[in-house]
This record gives structure tokens, sequence and C-alpha cells, in this order.
């Protein structure tokens, strides 16, 4: 079968630490395994729209950004299509006729939703488009007939409720939508990286972001500012690892390869731990250690970012050119659905001979 990859981002803010270790790199990985047909990554401005609709200068500043930070990250515009959402009609329309196959009580139940209409304060007055964004959702990721939706655990909620209204249409219309997976991350605790003030996620709104294109002089003040062991007050103290932001990440991104460069007198992390835990290593020490490995990390996406700023006749190439091949895309599924619905009527040439004979009976 014919395996097909969307996912996409709402274009909201510059893209941190916390998406790089959630998806941004387990795209790259899954492009460069040669294992997919089709890949697409989709800039979600329509779907930032639905609780930034007052704010659309946001969306608008962010919508390049975005990919430029692809790019950045090592997306390869030959493998992977990027497309800008409300630039694909079909989507919207597509939309359109799924929500029939919804109901409002199903969408109130969608759990990602639900805690999202709390944190916007909309829980007086949800607008209608905000709680119908799980069916847009739907309607991306059957356009481009994906069978797998590389997404993070917050996101199973609107795969699962693609499933059901594929299911839906498949029933009422006959076969058409094809049913797609989900692909968590790996590793268990890439799925989400803590803040550095050590609240479990990573968020804009809460300040507590390594944006990956910080300089490395923003990235040592932040580490050096990270939660660690609230007890481990005198370097003598032994110190706790566990919910210990510095070694969380340390667990994420350091390698045996960097204690020669930058820490020479431990051989793995196992030793770093386990002389924290004793008692004898300071804050400071280990912070500095991680500060040079999320340089190194961060750096090369930084330099590559700063290259295509100067590029942008590039990237505008590149989205525009994507968008264009997305659309073919969508349209051909579009007349799918259309045409078993049986609503393809300049299309399908029965359509006035049906009424013709209809008359004459
Ligand atoms: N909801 C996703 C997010 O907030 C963005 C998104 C929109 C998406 N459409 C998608 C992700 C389709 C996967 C597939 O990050």
């Amino acid at each position: 079968m014919h395996k097909i990859i969307l996912t996409g981002d709402r274009p909201t803010g510059r893209l941190h630490l916390g998406h790089y270790v959630g998806s941004l790199k387990n795209r790259v990985n899954l492009q460069n395994s040669g294992e997919y047909d089709e890949i697409y990554l989709m800039i979600a401005d329509a779907q930032a729209l639905t609780d930034n609709f007052a704010n659309p200068k946001k969306v608008r500043d962010n919508v390049l950004e975005c990919a430029m930070f692809y790019l950045a990250c090592g997306i390869d515009p030959d493998k992977t299509t990027i497309l800008i959402q409300s630039e694909v009609p079909a989507l919207t329309e597509l939309t359109f006729y799924y929500m029939n196959l919804v109901t409002v009580a199903r969408l109130l139940r969608n759990p990602t939703v639900k805690t999202e209409i709390k944190l916007r304060g909309f829980e007086e007055s949800i607008p209608s488009g905000f709680l119908n964004y799980p069916v847009s959702q739907a309607a991306d990721i059957t356009a481009f007939g994906a069978t797998t939706v590389p997404v993070g655990e917050d996101q199973l909620p609107m795969i699962e409720q693609t499933r059901e209204i594929v299911h839906s249409f498949n029933r009422i219309y006959g076969e058409t939508l094809i049913e797609p997976k989900e692909l968590l991350p790996d590793e268990k605790l890439s799925r989400r990286l803590p803040g550095i003030d050590g609240n479990n996620k990573m968020s804009k709104s809460l300040g507590n972001c390594i944006y990956l294109d910080d300089s490395d002089e923003e990235i040592t003040k932040k580490v050096m500012q990270m939660y660690t062991d609230p007890n481990h007050i005198k370097v003598e103290d032994p110190g706790k690892v566990e919910d210990n932001v510095v070694f969380t990440y340390l667990d994420v991104f350091c390698h045996d390869e960097d204690f020669p460069k930058y820490l020479p007198e431990y051989k793995n992390l196992n030793e770093l731990k386990a002389h924290y835990q004793k008692g004898g290593l300071g804050d400071v020490k280990i912070k500095r250690f991680l500060a040079s490995i999320l340089c190194d990390v961060i750096r090369p996406i930084r330099e590559k970012k700063l290259d295509l700023m100067n590029n942008l006749d590039y990237v505008y190439d590149i989205v525009k050119k994507g968008t264009e091949k997305a659309n073919i895309k969508a349209n051909e599924t579009l007349k799918k659905v259309k045409t078993n619905m049986g609503i393809n009527y300049f299309d399908d040439e029965n359509f006035l001979k049906e009424v013709k004979d209809n008359k004459k009976n």
C-alpha cells in the first residue's frame, strides 16, 4: 500500500526545543527513512485562526517563519511538500461535508478541545469554528490520503475523530476515504520536554521555552535558570535526578561523546548522575555541561535559519510550489468525495439524463 504522511503545526510563534524533540526531529528522520511515498507538512494557518481570529497578524507573521524552521531543521523540499492550509480550498469544502457526520456532543467530548476551551476562556461562548477544528483536521488528513500522522499525544483525540469520520463517510457514501494511523515519537521521554521552570509543558505562554533560534548567550542564561532539585542547596548535599529538569534534558540530548569534549572527569551520564545523587556535584557544573550540549544542537539550526532569512524569495517559492502540488492532491480527493456523494453535477454526464428520465415517469 502507498504510504503517505501528513502532519502540521499552527503558525503562532517561534518553534522551540519542545517542538524539536516532540516532532521536528522525528519528521526529518521519517523523511529520510525512505519508507514513505509522499510526505506533506502543513502550515495550519486556518486552524491557528480558530483561536486567533482576532489577531490575524500573529498568524500571517508566522507562516514563512514556520517554513524556515522546518527547512533549518532538515526538512528537504524535494522529499517533503510544505503547504499553507488556507491556500488549499478543497480542505474547507471537505470540512463542510464532514460536519454533517459529527455531532456537537461528540465535539464537546474531545478531551483536547475540552482542555483548550478552558485554557482560552471559551466556556461561556465557544466559537463554532473552534469547536469544529477537529473536523477540519480530519479534512487535512483525509484530503492527502494520509496513512500515517506523526503527532504528539495531545493530538490522539483528533486522529480518533478522523477515523470515526472516515468510517461514517465510507459507510454512507461508499469506500472513499483512507483510515489514518497516528505515529507517536519513539522514546517515551521525548514525547514531552518540560519547560525550563519544570512545568511539564514547554510553551510560549508559560515563558519557559528555549527557542530553536536562541543565541548561545540566551541558551546559557536559560539553562542557568533551570529548575533542579530544590533541596540540593550546598554542593555537598545529595541531589535528586528525578524531576530535575537538567537531568531530564541530559537524558534526551547528552551522548557519551559529549563527556571527553565538555566534562572529561566523567565517562557517561550514569557516572554523572551517581555523583550528583551522592553529593559533591554542584548545579552550576551540570548546567554548564547541558548549556554546551544545547548550544551544539541549536547552533546549526539557528545559522541555517539566518541563511534562509537572507533568502526569503527561495523560502516563499518552496511554499508556493508545495501548495500548488498539495492542491492537485486535495482536489483529487474532493472530486472523489463529491462524486460518491452525488453532488458532482457538472462532471457527471448522467445527471441531466436522470432528471429528464425522472420527469418522464
Ligand atoms: N492540531 C495540530 C497542532 O495544534 C496542527 C494540525 C492541523 C495537524 N492539522 C493537522 C496535525 C493535521 C496533524 C495533522 O499542532
